[in-house]
């Protein structure tokens, strides 16, 4: 390495301008998951305006870059993805979204930002031997767009060894990065259930069998799966979303539709959990005569960080930051579909502070109001193409 790791925080703070305009661009024009059209040609612009060339598309609106080192090698993988969410902002910053009812309140557009950015200080400084590829991903948020960029070959030709990504946290402060190995983001599996019974008039209850309060036996007996029927050692989250069904006060409800999430890091009770909830609410309807229908749909799997990768996303963390910033990061029972990188090859996603409680910067992901610290934003991609480099340099040795 011609130059320290040491100056690559101020290397990359050197750019802070143009990583707060690319994000503030990418936070404005806000799209949902596999819309990303205006985003990723943003992005492509971004990248050709660095000499990176972006491929052809993937998964529909994702697509790759690839920054050669000085000579070949092997080659390492960072990911951000680009959705937004259908949440109407509640911030009312110069750069807050202009489409209604969409909104970055995930922190994507920090992520799309940080990787142009991690692109910039590599292109400007290529690593001495490999290759960094660059993945932008759409609809993380919903229908797996991680698993459809594998299908189209993000991970071939050739198959990187590693690959890293950061997601923003508002619950660390800005200027600390939060990592742990093995398990961070839950499994997701998806069900609507539908507790048919029979109508009738409410004067006369004994001729009909109520949906809703069947309903709500079975709602208060699928609470006790996760008491129950989870192993206690393993974390099972089981939430009905929605409930629907009836026409009026005076008539008995004839089907009542529920729909809801499960989370589990634990695959065999990913595996059981849909069998949990048909027995459970199977047997509580029967036993007042109504029947039940499930749709049980597993979502993304749990997102699970190669501890053998811990070395590289922590020594540079520290490295940049100071080793007491580093912290310890909680697991989460969010889902995040990195996860299906995982299965592939080795992988590793970190966390990166952006609260600020001084500037109001405090929202949890996905809340209206929810902002983050720029200052964050050269941290961030000081650390993705620190690892990239750093673990190009190990390989290669
Ligand atoms: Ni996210």
């Amino acid at each position: 390495m011609d130059r320290t790791e040491a100056d690559a925080l101020e290397r990359a703070r050197a750019i802070h301008d143009d990583l707060s305009a690319w994000r503030r661009q990418l936070h404005a024009h806000p799209e949902l998951a596999f819309q990303e059209a205006g985003t990723a040609a943003t992005l492509r612009g971004f990248l050709e305006d660095l000499g990176v060339r972006p491929s052809a598309p993937m998964a529909g609106t994702g697509f790759a870059g690839t920054v050669p080192g000085r000579v070949p090698g092997p080659t390492v993988a960072l990911r951000a993805d680009m959705d937004a969410l259908p949440i109407q902002e509640a911030n009312d910053a110069p750069y807050a979204s202009v489409h209604p009812g969409v909104a970055h309140l995930c922190g994507h557009d920090a992520h799309c930002a940080m990787l142009v950015g991690a692109a910039k200080l590599l292109a400007d400084d290529p690593p001495a031997r490999g290759a960094v590829r660059l993945l932008f991903q759409p609809a993380e948020e919903e229908g797996g767009g991680a698993e459809r960029m594998i299908e189209d070959g993000a991970l071939e030709s050739p198959e990187p060894g590693a690959i890293f990504a950061l997601h923003v946290d508002p619950s660390v402060d800005v200027g600390r990065i939060a990592l742990r190995n093995g398990p961070v983001h839950a499994s997701v599996g998806d069900f609507d259930l539908v507790v048919r019974g029979e109508g009738g008039h409410a004067a006369k209850p004994h001729q009909a069998v109520d949906a809703v309060a069947v309903a709500g036996q079975v709602i208060t007996a699928l609470q006790q799966l996760a008491s129950r029927a989870a192993d206690p050692v393993h974390p099972f989250v089981l939430t009905i979303g929605t409930v629907e069904g009836g026409f009026a006060r005076n008539v008995i409800a004839p089907e009542v539709r529920l729909s809801g999430t499960v989370r589990t890091f634990d695959p065999r009770q990913r595996e059981a959990a849909p069998e949990w909830i048909r027995r459970c609410a199977e047997g509580v309807a029967g036993a007042f005569g109504a029947r039940i229908e499930l749709e049980y749909r597993h979502g993304y799997p749990a997102t699970v960080n190669d501890a053998s990768l811990r070395p590289w996303a922590e020594g540079v963390a520290a490295s940049l930051l100071g080793g007491d910033r580093v912290e310890e990061a909680p697991t989460s029972m969010g889902g995040e579909d990195f996860a299906y990188y995982g299965r592939v090859v080795p992988a590793f996603i970190g966390r990166l502070g952006v609260r600020n409680e001084g500037r109001g910067l405090v929202h949890p992901l996905h809340h209206p109001k929810f902002d983050l610290d720029e200052e964050a934003l050269p941290i961030g991609a000081a650390w993705l193409a620190g690892v990239a480099r750093r673990w190009l340099d190990d390989a290669a040795a």
